[in-house]
């Protein structure tokens, strides 16, 4: 089927076990005859600016539902001084065990927000995520024992992929973005951006702590069709 307003997502629909759809567009004729005319089971998701309420309404009407706000949050590097602090790593491993604490680690996602998406398949999905981060040469990292961040290079932006520390590890968070800055800065970039969610309050004051400001928000829908609830 030539879809206009959806495009599957072969990475979330490998990771979750069923067939995953994002809506790119949204037409609320098009897109509800896409959404009715695809094979049952299946998931769908999309986004909309925080402020879009004409947009919001409508995946509502067509049956989504709202997960999360997500906030983007940035820090402006324009005069920042670079320091040495080591090259971020490209193609990296990371040991079994650290993967699923790591995978456990985020109960904010907003896998993690959906009432119907099983605790094992959040964990499951996230643990892809950050595997995939691991082994991408052009996603790049700073890890320590029991933490990482990893980031992408977007434009004059380093825009982080993931972050991650595990309770034990507690102040690497700071310590990771300082290097990242740094580097960042060293090399002429002019920004770090990161996106959350607002239920993760823990990871709002830490990105505000560390000279991050809100930029920007939209907010995450989720659809499920056919699975039984
Ligand atoms: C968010 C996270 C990366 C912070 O890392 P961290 O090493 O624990 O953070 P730091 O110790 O450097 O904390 C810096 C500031 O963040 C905030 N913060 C960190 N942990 C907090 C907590 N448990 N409760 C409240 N505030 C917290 C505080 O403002 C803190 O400053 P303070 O120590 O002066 O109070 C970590 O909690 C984490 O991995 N969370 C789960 C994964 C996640 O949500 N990642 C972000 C998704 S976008």
């Amino acid at each position: 089927m030539d879809m206009k307003c959806l495009v599957r997502q072969q990475f979330d629909s490998d990771a979750l076990g069923l067939d995953f759809y994002r809506a790119t567009r949204i037409d609320p004729d098009i897109l509800g005859r896409e959404l009715a005319a695809l094979p049952l089971p299946y998931m769908a998701d999309a986004k909309a600016h925080a402020q879009d309420i004409d947009g919001a309404k409508l995946l509502m009407r067509l049956g989504f539902r709202k997960m999360c706000v997500q906030p983007t949050f940035s820090q402006d590097l324009t005069g920042a001084a670079g320091a040495a602090c080591g090259e971020p790593m490209g193609a990296a491993s990371m040991p079994e065990a650290e993967l699923d604490a790591h995978a456990a680690n985020f109960p904010f996602s907003r896998f993690g927000l959906d009432p119907d998406v099983a605790q094992a398949a959040r964990v499951a999905h996230q643990r892809r995520w950050i595997a995939n981060s691991m082994a991408s040469g052009e996603i790049l990292k700073f890890i320590e024992p029991g933490a990482f961040v990893s980031f992408k290079l977007k434009d004059k932006a380093a825009v982080i992929d993931l972050i991650s520390v595990l309770p034990q590890a507690r102040g690497r968070g700071s310590l990771l973005l300082g290097r990242l800055r740094s580097w960042a800065a060293s090399k002429g970039l002019t920004r770090v951006e990161v996106t959350t969610e607002s239920e993760n309050v823990t990871a709002c004051l830490f990105y505000q702590k560390n000279g991050f400001r809100l930029d920007r928000a939209s907010v995450a829908f989720h659809l499920h069709a056919g699975a039984g609830r």
